[in-house]
């Protein structure tokens, strides 16, 4: 197969959004306990962390982190953990049906946010709780002093406030599931009582209401249009969830996921847009994608064995080359849609359907989906750019007729870098690229290059062989005449920068 692609300078979509390189940690599992914080691991440091695990959330290049749920959230409370370790109670999390021993809550979490250098986007408890606790919870975390919330805060040891400025209104509230689950016009009136009163001690937080907590909920656009229609003018972000997994073993319709991503963010913003147009705002919102990944739910679903654990095993996906193919292309569809998504976490980050996965005691390790994720938060700079595409097409069962390649590009005008972030979806042929770059000038050469693929379409890192999939220079990349030529082999994710 053959496909070329057109890049030009003048083709702007958006800056970069750094935020787009997001994740999340969940009290779930075994993401906080055994995951990032570990006291009895030989690489914790004085506060409990695992010093591999933040090595790699480094080395991942990860921007933000949404805390603490999730799930979890809808049942939490803060206070919980916060004050002397010793004081503070177990809890039933109903969410996951674990137990919480709130070792780690907001002072740890920050300190560890810290030490990893990320932004926070913290959730409120929408579900059993409501406008008071979240503002005492903002009160905690952001009042600088003399209140009772920001002394007891100092006494706990941070004297400075923390200056969380992106918050979650609840989470997938959406869902029956979920505990205190809404109604669309239930959750859009307490997400709009507790918008204006957390503004009107913050006016400059940004705040996102709950979409839908996937496209395929019965209320999915419905949702979204009678939310934004109460909440409009106190919020800056709609949310979105997808997980992705192969459908009775159909590969093909799975390559072609970032296809439904891309349907999924035109359709809520559409929606938001008609919402905006029938209340006749200049306002556009934005949309945080705040949680998406490759998850094999219904293999969750079919088992749940671990009632009433502390941080049992659960939803420890092993990922293969396929599923980290299909991240890289979820990453070029948020890319391809910064005008319009300018935050999104991947969930999640440790253990819990994670790019880190940790032994207790023992190492850590990074998937293959460790692999996209890292190398596009790392070379994604500057302006996304649009990207024309010929290629072929092959039949899927769930999406029809699918482009076999995937892709966008970004240019930095500081450094002229231009980096172009490709998947050949196809099964079986490789596809010989051709990429046009007239409208650049002369002198751009590959700087570097990564293919992650292999004729192991199921090979997994696994904890006695972690580096089993891992990238390898793109096979033929090099710049002739100002076309860029490079062959991508059959289920592949590729990332070329040229300087
Ligand atoms: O990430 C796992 C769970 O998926 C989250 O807790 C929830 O919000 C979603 O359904």
């Amino acid at each position: 197969l053959s496909a070329t692609l057109t890049l030009n300078p003048a083709f702007t979509i958006a800056p970069v959004s750094r935020r787009t390189f997001g994740s999340f940690v969940e009290h779930m599992g075994r993401c906080v306990y055994t995951g990032i914080y570990e006291p009895s691991h030989p690489t914790a440091d004085a506060d409990g962390f695992r010093a591999d695990v933040l090595e790699l959330t480094r080395e991942l290049g990860v921007s933000l982190v949404r805390y603490p749920g999730g799930n979890f959230v809808s049942g939490y409370r803060w206070e919980d953990g916060v004050g002397p370790v010793a004081d503070r109670p177990v809890r039933r999390d109903l969410a996951w049906h674990s137990l919480e021993t709130n070792e780690v809550g907001i002072d740890e979490f920050m300190r560890w946010a810290r030490k990893a250098d990320v932004e926070i986007m913290y959730a409120v408890n929408l579900g059993t709780r409501g406008v008071q606790e979240a503002l005492d919870v903002q009160e905690y975390l952001n009042h600088p002093d003399r209140t009772r919330l920001a002394l007891m805060r100092q006494a706990n040891g941070s004297a400075e406030p923390y200056g969380v400025t992106l918050f979650c209104l609840g989470n997938e509230l959406d869902g029956p599931w979920q505990t205190g689950h809404k109604t669309a016009r239930e959750y859009g009136r307490l997400a709009m009582e507790t918008a204006r009163a957390l503004r009107s001690a913050e006016p400059w937080l940004e705040l996102v209401a709950c979409g839908s907590s996937s496209s395929s909920m019965p209320t999915f656009a419905a949702w979204e249009a009678e939310v934004l229609e109460l909440t409009y003018d106190a919020v800056d972000y709609i949310s979105a969830h997808a997980y992705y997994e192969p459908i009775d073993g159909d590969l093909g319709s799975f390559l072609a996921s970032a296809v439904d991503m891309d349907h999924f963010i035109n359709s809520v913003a559409a929606t938001a847009d008609s919402v905006g147009a029938k209340l006749k705002s200049p306002k556009q919102l934005k949309i945080s994608f705040d949680e998406w990944n490759v998850w094999y739910q219904s293999a969750f679903q079919a088992k749940q064995e671990t009632d009433w654990q502390v941080a049992p095993r659960v939803i420890e996906d092993c990922y293969n080359v396929v599923d980290a193919v299909v991240v890289g292309n979820l990453l070029i569809s948020l890319l391809r849609h910064s005008d319009r998504v300018t935050a999104a976490c991947q969930a999640q980050l440790v253990n819990v359907i994670a790019p880190i996965r940790t032994e207790p005691g023992g190492p850590a390790w990074r998937q293959t989906i460790f692999h996209p994720f890292a190398l596009t938060s790392r070379l994604a700079r500057g302006e996304v750019l649009r990207v024309e595409t010929q290629a072929p097409s092959y039949p899927t069962a769930r999406y029809g007729s699918v482009p076999v390649l995937d892709a966008v590009a970004t240019h930095d005008a500081e450094t002229g870098d231009v980096t172009v972030f490709v998947v050949n979806r196809h099964l079986t042929d490789g596809i010989d690229l051709a990429v046009s770059l007239a409208g650049f000038g002369p002198g751009l050469q590959v700087s570097e290059s990564y293919t992650l693929a292999d004729e192991d379409l199921y090979a997994t890192n696994t904890l006695d062989d972690p580096d089993r999939v891992v990238p390898s220079p793109a096979k033929d990349a090099d710049v002739t005449d100002g076309i860029l030529r490079a062959s991508l082999p059959p289920v592949s994710w590729t990332a070329i920068r040229l300087s």
